[in-house]
């Protein structure tokens, strides 16, 4: 079976990566235009606060004729309004309901997707943009969002960068898969150049993250474009006409980066374990909310042969194989790196406004700047350097924590509030909690990224 073909049993396209391998859909079938109409103002439902008014009134529409790219295109609207409406007057208060016009079906096609019932990243970035020119490649300034709450340049512009860094990761993805491959046939060359290429993707990657303050300003952000991408694990929501909630309320996590597929793969992939805190079970929670075949991909990785235990262990694991890993961890942290300097600027650094949108928590609920840092300099941790020698079994210094890489689905910290899963196929029994508030190769050449000034 060949790489491509193995790629695509999971939804990851050889050149695309974990974007969709056709252009999301724009428009749904006309019998959806009341949806189409409401996505169409939306900016302007939201800045006069007549969204809520609109979407009481929406009836039930069904969407089981809606399959693939049009399923994922009505997730992605029925996403924007339920947030819409939640979040409608966030300074103030949040909307603790979703009418039925918006839940009943909103329900039904995450259940399809085997997803929760919340916009995430799937839907905020994966499957939200399209090409000006569709015969360019998918990069800043040929992005254009599908849909946005209020709109703008900052807006456009911060998720335009999750989307062009996606697409940048393509190449590491299908160079992790060949470098296990390489691994099982003990080809320590193939290996070497298939680290070169994950380093080269991860290089393009941070290029595309430093540009992110270009356009997107932090206090536009904070105060314009993060409050609606909220979850609601501190405010469960009621999702009424839905029979499986019972009229219970729901908590769900809020949008983010950390259910991007990506990161989580290149630490599976490199062997990079993180010690138990509040974000490393966080991060596993995230998998309930990234589309099934990534999550599988995801697990493939981790029980695929272990490139860090490779090239700790081989006795062909010369100077420039260490070498060639150690690049890529670097570049792992130097991504890390530049996030957690945005999660400073963009969040801990503006001064809080309202109930509703802590400068503490993140989203997805972590008292962020600590953990984030943690990650960060685990990661660096893992470095095997060209001279070390090794004596334990993962190459970490003795004293180093070793613990786990998955967490237990039920290590959740006493006091936390535990809800039931997204009842979908494929998906494992996962709980939301409110524990706190965030409110080709690409070359197969063996060139190395060229070193940045930090
Ligand atoms: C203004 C820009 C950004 C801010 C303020 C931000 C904020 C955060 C915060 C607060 C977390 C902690 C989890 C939580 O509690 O929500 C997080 C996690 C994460 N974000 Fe971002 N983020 C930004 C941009 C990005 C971008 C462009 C990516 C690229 C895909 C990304 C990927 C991640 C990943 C992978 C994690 C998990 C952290 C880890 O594995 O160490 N973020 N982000």
């Amino acid at each position: 079976m060949s790489d491509a073909h193995d790629l695509q049993r999971f939804s990851v396209d050889p050149e695309r990566g974990f974007l969709p391998a056709k252009d999301p859909a724009r428009l749904l079938p006309s019998e959806f235009s009341a949806w189409e109409e409401i996505a169409a103002d939306l900016p302007k439902l939201l800045a006069t606060r007549r969204l809520k008014l609109t979407l009481d009134r929406l009836p039930i529409l069904d969407p089981s004729p809606l399959e693939g790219a049009e399923r994922e295109r009505a997730m992605l609207l029925l996403s924007f309004f339920g947030h819409g409406y939640a979040w409608e007057n966030w300074r103030e208060a949040i909307n603790e309901r979703i009418p039925a016009g918006v839940a009943v079906p909103w329900y039904q096609v995450s259940q399809a997707l085997g997803r929760p019932p919340v916009l995430s990243y799937a839907s905020y970035a994966l499957n939200n943009w399209r090409r000006l020119d569709p015969t360019r490649p998918i990069e800043l300034g040929n992005l254009a969002l599908l849909q946005n709450f209020l709109g703008g340049l900052d807006e456009e512009w911060f998720v335009a960068v999750h989307v062009a860094i996606e697409a940048a990761a393509a190449t590491a993805l299908a160079a992790i898969w060949r470098a296990q491959a390489a691994i099982a046939s003990d080809d320590s060359n193939a290996l070497e150049s298939d680290l070169r290429t994950i380093a080269v993707a991860l290089d393009a990657m941070y290029r595309i993250l430093r540009r992110l303050p270009e356009n997107c300003d932090p206090y536009i952000y904070y105060h314009r474009v993060r409050p609606y991408i909220h979850g609601f694990t501190e405010h469960p929501v009621v999702y009424e006409g839905v029979d499986a909630y019972r009229g219970q309320p729901r908590a769900f996590f809020g949008e983010t980066g950390a259910q991007s597929t990506i990161v989580p793969a290149l630490d599976a992939a490199l062997g990079v374990e993180h010690s138990s805190d509040d974000l490393r079970i966080y991060l596993t929670r995230m998998r309930d909310y990234m589309p099934i075949g990534h999550r599988a991909f995801l697990g493939a990785v981790e029980t695929r042969p272990s490139i860090r235990r490779y090239v700790l262990n081989s006795s062909a694991s010369s100077a420039r194989l260490r070498e060639a890993y150690d690049d890529c961890l670097q570049l792992v942290r130097d991504f890390r790196a530049k996030h957690l300097e945005y999660a400073a600027a963009y969040i801990q650094k503006q001064s809080q406004s309202g109930a509703y949108n802590s400068t503490t928590y993140g989203t997805g609920g972590t008292p962020f700047m600590k953990y984030l840092k943690k990650h960060r300099d685990e990661t660096a941790r893992h470095a095997i350097g060209t001279s070390q020698t090794i004596d334990s079994p993962d190459g970490l210094p003795n004293d180093e924590p070793r613990l786990p890489l998955k967490v237990p689905r039920d290590s959740v910290p006493s006091g936390a509030r535990v809800t039931p899963a997204p009842e979908s196929p494929g998906s494992r029994s996962a709980g939301d909690r409110r524990w706190c508030s965030r409110s080709g190769r690409a070359s197969a050449s063996r060139r190395r990224p060229r070193r940045r000034s930090r």
